[in-house]
């Protein structure tokens, strides 16, 4: 069948000793760039994403055909579709899974709990118990969030620290994802890595998070919200480049050992690591905008609200000597640089050109 031929064909590796990896999410902000890098260097990549309408669909579609243009096949398919995972590892003995596909945001929350529990909770177990019985059990690398660390008061967050404060929904269901990795991991042997991101923006970004849809507000004249602390005091996040990001996923998946099979008592026990990926350099959400403002040359029409928006976390600052020591983990992208290539994307992808302002052509790249 067609499809078969596509499957197979996406999947195969073309450098010697390359992975089979199946990505989910891939129609994604981070799962498109890792589907990317991965193919890049010749890995064999298969995608996986319900191209949901969490946000406008037709990002994810632009995506896609990006992908399809370096021969990248995305299954138009559901976490949740059993007999189509199952199917898919009939066909494909894959090596690794990129496990990217949930419901983020942490707002979103408050209107459809119940996404979350689909997406984040039961999708994921339905993709372990798939795992776990295919033949070569693959390793499992997944996102999980900086979210987890909730109200944690450490500054920075280190991957000891404590998870037990969820501050939203979406907080709670990627802390669940950690638990049910370990009882995968104990029962069934299954090598898993869970990586902790930390606010990721770039192009081909979330028309959903503030970097997005603040340089959209601020071209078009319209007041933008700023939320504050508890204590009035401005909000800082550890916003992290995308390519860092990709380098961290890929990373891992080097570094994942292969999972030990049933019980993991015969062959030793399989690997389960947890990393934070941020940018070790927070930034408080005011100096965000003053950037964007910048960069578009056209000033924000700021409201400030003296109060925290739902869910949201005080701030967020990434630990990464974990990382760095196992697979040599390191952001190399300041919030400027890496925004600056963000509103290059977004004007060209957009059609706008009028109020940005000619940057001079800095060729001093950091990716
Ligand atoms: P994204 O929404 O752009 O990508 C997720 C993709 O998964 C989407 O294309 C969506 O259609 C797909 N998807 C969702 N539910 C699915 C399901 N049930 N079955 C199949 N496909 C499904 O988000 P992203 O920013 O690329 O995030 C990727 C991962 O990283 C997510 O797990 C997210 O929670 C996590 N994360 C992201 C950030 C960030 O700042 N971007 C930070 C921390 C963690
Ligand atoms: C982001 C992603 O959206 C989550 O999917 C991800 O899991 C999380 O990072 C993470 O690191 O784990 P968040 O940091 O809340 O979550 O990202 P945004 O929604 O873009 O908000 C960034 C900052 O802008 C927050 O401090 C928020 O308070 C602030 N903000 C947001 C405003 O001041 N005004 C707004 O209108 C929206």
């Amino acid at each position: 069948a067609p499809w078969e031929k596509q499957v197979r064909h996406s999947s195969t590796p073309r450098r010697p000793n390359g992975f089979s990896v199946l990505v989910t999410g891939a129609a994604g902000f981070i799962g498109s760039h890792c589907c990317l890098a991965l193919k890049k260097r010749g890995d064999g990549v298969l995608g996986l994403d319900n191209f949901n309408d969490y946000y406008d669909p037709t990002l994810k579609r632009a995506r896609q055909n990006l992908l399809t243009k370096h021969q990248i096949f995305i299954v138009e398919g559901d976490l949740n579709d059993a007999p189509l995972l199952t199917k898919l590892f009939d066909v494909v003995p894959f090596t690794h899974i990129l496990h990217l596909a949930a419901q983020a945001g942490v707002r979103y929350a408050m209107q459809n709990p119940q996404s979350y529990v689909s997406s984040n909770i039961a999708g994921f177990v339905n993709l372990l118990e798939v795992a776990k019985t295919a033949n070569p059990q693959p390793s499992v690398v997944w996102a999980s969030s900086s979210s987890v660390y909730g109200l944690n008061t450490e500054n920075p967050f280190s991957e000891r620290d404590r998870t037990d404060q969820p501050a939203s929904l979406y907080a709670a269901t990627k802390k669940a994802g950690e638990e049910i990795a370990h009882t995968y991991n104990h029962i069934y042997g299954l090598a898993l890595t869970g990586l902790r991101f930390f606010t990721v923006y770039g192009p081909w970004g979330r028309p959903d998070m503030a970097y997005f849809f603040f340089t959209k507000d601020i071209l078009q004249g319209k007041p933008i919200d700023i939320y504050q602390t508890q204590d009035q005091k401005e909000v800082a996040r550890d916003f992290t480049y995308i390519d860092d990001v990709v380098k961290g996923c890929l990373g891992a998946l080097d570094t994942a050992e292969k999972s030990t099979g049933s019980g993991g008592k015969k062959k030793g026990p399989a690997q389960l690591r947890v990393y934070n990926l941020g940018n070790t350099s927070p930034v408080p959400v005011g100096r965000l905008v003053s950037i964007l403002e910048g960069l578009l040359n056209t000033k924000a029409k700021k409201h400030v609200i003296t109060m925290p928006r739902n869910g949201d976390v005080p701030f967020t600052h990434a630990n990464v000597t974990l990382a760095y020591k196992d697979f040599g983990y390191k952001p190399t992208t300041d919030l400027a640089t890496g925004l600056r290539k963000f509103v290059k994307w977004y004007v060209s992808y957009f059609g706008i050109q009028p109020r940005v302002k000619k940057e001079t052509q800095n060729t001093k790249e950091s990716g």
